[in-house]
C-alpha cells in the first residue's frame, strides 16, 4: 500500500514536470520571433502571417489538400514541356540558405513551353521538408502528407522580371512534386544535397555546377493537378498557377535525412517542418490532366512506383478544415493532458495524505527518513506548478 502511494506520487510528479516543460517549450516558441519585423515571419506563427501580410488571409491560398475524388478531368491540360533545363557544367548556379528554405537560383532561359496558357521563365527552385519522424510536404493528397516537396518557381514571359509578375494573377507558375523515401540514391538530387553543408547557416551561399535540372522533377510530366492559388510563404500573393505532379520523386533514406537535418535557421535552430498547412478551397476547382482510374487504384505507367501512396487514415474531404486542423489537434491534446493530469494529481494527493497519516501513527523513529524524503518531493512538485 505504501509503495503504491509512492509510485502514484512519482507518476504525478513526472506528469507535472512534463506539462511544465511543454509550457516552457511553448514560451520559447513565442519568444523566438524577433518582434513584428516584416522579414521575420516563421513557421511557428503561420496563423499570424495575415496580420503583417494581408494577402495571407485571402480566399485563394496555397497549399491545399487535393481530394482525388472531387477533381475534374480536363482534356485540354497537355503534358508539361520544358526547354533549356539541361544546364551545362560551364554555368554555375547559386544555392542559398534564406532561413526559410534552401533556394537554387535558375537562369531565365529555362522555360515551360507547353501545358500552361503562356510561356513561363524559371526563377528559382526550393524545398519544403519535415523531420525524421514526420513528413513535411505542403500539398497533401487525400489528407496524406509526403516527406518533402520541391517547388520550381516560374514567372510569365509577358513580364520583364519575377518582381513585376509576382503579384499579378497567373503571373507565376510553380511546378510542384512530392519527395518520398525510396531504396536507392537519387544521383540528380545528390548534385544539390552534397552542397547543403556549405549553406548550413542562414544567409550562406555556395556555387553549384550546372546539371540537368529536369532530373529533379518526376519522370512523367503528363499526369498533374492544376489549380489557382498563392505563394505558400508571406507575402502570399494569389498569383500562382499551380501544377502538382502525380508521380513522386524517390530519395534514399540517407538523402532524406540530409535534407531534413542540415539546414539551420537563426539562433542555430535546425530548420525543419517548413511547410504551411492546407488552406480552404473556397469553391475553387482542382483540375487533373489524367482520367479517373477505372476499377480502383491504377498502376503507374512505369518509372518508380511511390512506396507510400496510401489513403490517409482521416480519409478524404478534409480540405475544408484548412489551417485550423493543426490547432484543433493541439487543443484537444491539451485538454486530454489537462484531464489526465487533473485525475492523476487528485489520486496522488489522496494517496499522499493517506500515506502521511499512516506514517504518523507508526513508529516515528524508523520512518523519519522516508517522510522527509516524501515532503521534499512535494515541495519540488509545487515549485513546478507555480
Ligand atoms: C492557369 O492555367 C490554366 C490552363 O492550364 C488556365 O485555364 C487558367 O486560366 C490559368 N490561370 C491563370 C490565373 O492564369
Ligand atoms: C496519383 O493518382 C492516383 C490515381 O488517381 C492516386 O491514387 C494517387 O493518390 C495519386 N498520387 C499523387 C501523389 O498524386
Amino acid at each position: 500500500m505504501e509503495s503504491w502511494g509512492i509510485f502514484l506520487l512519482l507518476l504525478g510528479s513526472c506528469f507535472i514536470a512534463q506539462v511544465a516543460s511543454n509550457e516552457k517549450k511553448d514560451e520559447e516558441h513565442q519568444a523566438h520571433p524577433r518582434g513584428p519585423g516584416r522579414s521575420h515571419w516563421n513557421y511557428q506563427d503561420t496563423h499570424e502571417w495575415d496580420s503583417s501580410f494581408p494577402h495571407c488571409g485571402g480566399s485563394e491560398q496555397s497549399p491545399i489538400n487535393v481530394n482525388t475524388s472531387s477533381v475534374t478531368f480536363d482534356a485540354s491540360l497537355r503534358p508539361i514541356r520544358l526547354s533549356g533545363y539541361n544546364v551545362t557544367p560551364e554555368e554555375t548556379l547559386k544555392l542559398k540558405n534564406n532561413g526559410h528554405t534552401v533556394v537554387l537560383d535558375l537562369p531565365d532561359n529555362l522555360l515551360i513551353i507547353e501545358g500552361l496558357a503562356q510561356t513561363y521563365r524559371a526563377a528559382q527552385l526550393h524545398f519544403h521538408w519535415g523531420s525524421e519522424s514526420s513528413p513535411g510536404s505542403e500539398h497533401t493528397v487525400n489528407g496524406h502528407r509526403f516527406p518533402g516537396e520541391i517547388h520550381v518557381v516560374h514567372y510569365s514571359a509577358e513580364y520583364d522580371s519575377i518582381w513585376e509578375a509576382v503579384s499579378r494573377p497567373g503571373g507565376l507558375a510553380v511546378l510542384a512534386a512530392f519527395i518520398e523515401e525510396g531504396a536507392d540514391e537519387n544521383p540528380t538530387y545528390e548534385r544539390l544535397l552534397s552542397h547543403l553543408r556549405s549553406v548550413a547557416e542562414e544567409g550562406q551561399t555556395t556555387n553549384v555546377t550546372g546539371f540537368d535540372i529536369r532530373g529533379l522533377l518526376p519522370r512523367r510530366l503528363d499526369r498533374y493537378y492544376r489549380y489557382n492559388g498563392s505563394l505558400t510563404t508571406p507575402p502570399c500573393f494569389q498569383s500562382v498557377n499551380w501544377t502538382i505532379f502525380n508521380q513522386t520523386i524517390p530519395l534514399s533514406p540517407r538523402q532524406l535525412a540530409v535534407l531534413e537535418d542540415t539546414i539551420h535557421t537563426d539562433h542555430d535552430h535546425v530548420l525543419q517542418m517548413n511547410f504551411r498547412l492546407p488552406q480552404s478551397l473556397n469553391g475553387r476547382h482542382v483540375l487533373t490532366s489524367f482520367g479517373a482510374p477505372v476499377g480502383g487504384r491504377r498502376a503507374f505507367g512505369g518509372g518508380p512506383v511511390p512506396a507510400v501512396v496510401t489513403d490517409s487514415p482521416d480519409g478524404p474531404g478534409n480540405e475544408e478544415k484548412g489551417a485550423q486542423g493543426g490547432e484543433e489537434y493541439t487543443l484537444s491534446t491539451g485538454d486530454m493532458l489537462a484531464i489526465i493530469f487533473g485525475v492523476l494529481f487528485g489520486v496522488t494527493a489522496v494517496a499522499f495524505f493517506v500515506y502521511v497519516r499512516k506514517n504518523r501513527t507508526k513508529n516515528q523513529r524508523t520512518k523519519a527518513e522516508n517522510k522527509s524524503n516524501v515532503i521534499y518531493k512535494v515541495a519540488t512538485t509545487e515549485e513546478n506548478l507555480a
